[in-house]
């Protein structure tokens, strides 16, 4: 049997953001934003998106702010969070390195080029999940298909695209970022 401890908090896996506040101009932002829109909710993924141009994550206090905005409860903005890998939930470095890992690029050697990043970041190639350096310069992880699969392997380095990615390339991405 589940033993259930009610007066244990939930466990958030979201980031808290102590002294969350927004400033003024993003509030009147916000506003513009839910202006455009028939219905209020529907403009959930771009009040995501403009609380992540700001502080450069969702925190647990912005899905709680948006909700709040939109007359939401906190899970139908998390769901969003969850679901949209371009939604970062915690900081990422300067550089965010994202490596498909679906069918093509695997065969392509997506693996070997997650392994070379990381290792020119000073990563752990093979640790789970999204990895900052300690200098916070490079976020290197995997992602899902981005939809140019017959170029494989592929990479986005922020909003940049690149195929075919050997570790050549990789080096030349890498030196791109100062
Ligand atoms: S499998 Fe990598 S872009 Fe589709």
């Amino acid at each position: 049997m589940i033993e259930v401890h009610p007066t244990e908090p939930i466990p958030n896996p979201l980031l808290d953001q102590p002294g969350f506040s927004l400033p003024a101009t993003l509030e009147a932002e916000v506003d513009e934003l839910i202006a455009h829109y028939p219905q209020k909710r529907s403009a959930s993924l771009m009040l995501l998106h403009a609380m992540q141009e700001h502080f450069g994550y969702i925190s647990r206090q912005a899905v709680e702010w948006i909700a709040a905005k939109l007359a939401l409860q906190p899970i139908n903005v998390y769901e969003l969070v969850t679901f949209y890998p371009m939604l970062h939930q915690r900081p990422v470095g300067k550089y965010h390195l994202r490596v498909c890992r679906t069918l093509s690029c695997s065969l392509g050697g997506a693996y070997k080029l997650h392994e070379h990043l990381c290792e020119k970041a000073g990563l752990d190639p093979h640790a789970r999940g999204p990895q900052t350096s300690g200098d916070g310069k490079y976020t290197v992880e995997f992602v899902e298909c981005l939809a140019s699969c017959g170029t494989a392997p592929v990479m986005m380095c922020n909003d940049a695209f690149h195929e075919g990615v050997s570790e050549e390339k990789a080096d030349a991405i890498l030196a791109e970022c100062k």
